[in-house]
């Protein structure tokens, strides 16, 4: 059967678009970032393949292998973000966890599936706001004008048009002092009529704890539909009754079936500490057993598989994986030779030099010295960092790094905040300057002697 060409949700980026996306946020990395370039655009491309052939372009599964902190997570968190894909991230060795094994690889499926249905919720919300906004203010205005003001039904058409003038003329005068905030405090009494979200249906032959149904969450649902008559401001009855109209306005049966292709077609799963799963060579004994045990339950879903999750069947064929784990000990050659097929791509990240951090410092659109800033300005504090106070903080954190040891562009987080102690203390009580200037001396004055003695370092940075 000839399939039409899907279009994905997503601006629709090229590679080298995606990498310079990805370089607004990751310092170097480009082999990484390159990678997973090529493997979003490749899922484009699978959807733009018509006939059958297309079930069988597999997607291109990554092993990201680096030390720790130097961007494998935050380049897939990114890729995600930036593809609109739905994106879960799952730790490898929790599957080993006593009672974990085996049990439940597929709730991974089931996870992203609900991010997925949340995430198209989202949007179809959004969508509809302007006309859920425009239906709650007829509805709060219904309420607020008092009942005899109203016009009677009309009898004749023409004795009534002067009421039916009066009418429109309050209606007016209030819809005015609504959007002025004017009566925002005054309380209204409200009547809620949520609809039943269809999702209730597939209660059958599963088990709640297989569906990964929370009863908690069930009954939350169902619970405050009881007390329907509530007094409220308008403020909040406006809020209510927005979300109210928006739920009518959302059609949850395509909500779902749109977050079932999402997830089939672009979903990503991002497995780390895929390398504590992997056993080293010549070193098989007890523990590896259900290492190897947790790499076989892995198998079918990177493979492609079905899994039923409460809103229907998920097909696990063209979900992006992307692995990664430090690999010191065990080598991407001592997963089972089955999981290593499936993880077609290998990618090294570096390690993080001090020309590194000093742009990771102040370049991204996140970057900590942003983020600080931010936070200080609250406080009516602008705080500055000169060039060579940003390369003193580089090469502390790079030296720490080399001789405590290495935890990456981490390391810059505990040095800030350990050199920004007292500000963010003492702001904005004992604080008189509104400018601050960190200089390549304060910088020193601070951490010099925390960085020279290697017992204090190790507890402070
Ligand atoms: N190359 C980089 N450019 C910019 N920021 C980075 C870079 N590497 C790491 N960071 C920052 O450091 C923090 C940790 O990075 P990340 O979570 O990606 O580490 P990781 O490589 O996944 O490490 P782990 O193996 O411990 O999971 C994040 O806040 C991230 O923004
Ligand atoms: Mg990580």
């Amino acid at each position: 059967m000839a399939k039409k060409p899907i279009s994905l949700p997503a601006k629709e980026l090229t590679p080298r678009q995606i990498v310079h996306e990805l370089d607004r946020y990751i310092i170097g990395q480009h082999a990484a970032k390159k990678a997973v370039a090529i493997a979003l655009r490749n899922r484009w491309r699978r959807l733009q393949v018509t006939g059958t052939l297309r079930e069988d372009i597999m997607p291109n599964n990554i092993i990201l292998i680096g030390p720790t902190g130097v961007g494998k997570t935050e380049i897939a968190r990114r890729l995600a973000k930036l593809s609109n894909a739905p994106f879960l991230k799952v730790e490898a060795s929790k599957f080993t966890e006593v009672g974990y094994v085996g049990r439940d690889v597929e709730s991974i499926v089931r996870d992203l599936t609900e991010i997925a249905v949340n995430m198209v919720k989202a949007e179809k919300a959004a969508e509809v706001e302007n006309k859920a906004r425009e239906l709650a203010e007829e509805r709060l205005l219904d309420i607020l004008i008092p009942s005899n003001r109203r016009p009677k039904p009309p009898e004749s058409p023409v004795s009534s048009s002067d009421t039916l003038e009066e009418h429109e003329n309050t209606r007016q005068k209030f819809r005015e002092k609504l959007r002025s905030g004017a009566l925002d405090e005054r309380i209204v009494e409200l009547e809620l009529s949520f609809a039943q979200m269809p999702s209730m249906q597939v209660m059958g032959p599963f088990s709640m704890e297989e569906m990964g149904v929370n009863l908690q969450e069930v009954f939350g649902n169902i619970l405050p539909k009881k007390e329907k008559r509530r007094k409220v401001t308008v403020t909040e009855a406006r809020r209510l009754l927005i979300q109210e109209e928006s739920q009518k306005l959302i059609d949850m049966e395509k909500v779902v079936k749109e977050a079932l292709e999402r997830v089939e077609n672009s979903g990503i799963v991002f497995i780390d500490e895929i390398d504590k799963i992997a056993s080293a060579r010549g070193h098989s004994s007890g523990p590896d057993v259900s290492r190897e045990g947790v790499q076989r339950d892995l198998l079918p879903i990177v493979e492609g598989s079905s899994v039923l999750t409460k809103h229907g069947m998920e097909k696990t064929d063209h979900v992006l994986f992307i692995a990664s784990g430090a690999f010191h000990i065990a080598k991407p050659s001592d997963l089972i030779p089955e999981l290593q097929g499936r993880f077609p791509i290998r990618v090294e990240l570096k390690s993080l030099t001090e020309d590194d951090f000093e742009k990771i410092l102040t370049l991204p659109q996140n970057a900590l010295i942003k983020q600080y800033a931010a936070l200080l300005k609250t406080e009516g504090i602008e705080i500055e960092f000169n060039d060579k106070a940003v390369r003193e903080i580089a090469k502390i954190a790079y030296e720490v790094n080399d001789q405590v040891e290495n935890i990456g562009a981490r390391r810059l987080h505990t040095i800030i905040t350990t050199l920004l102690e007292e500000i963010l203390f003492n702001a904005p009580d004992e604080i008189a300057e509104s400018n601050i200037v960190i200089t390549q001396k304060i910088v020193q004055d601070k951490l010099n002697s925390i960085v020279k003695n290697r017992d204090l370092s190790r507890y402070i940075l």
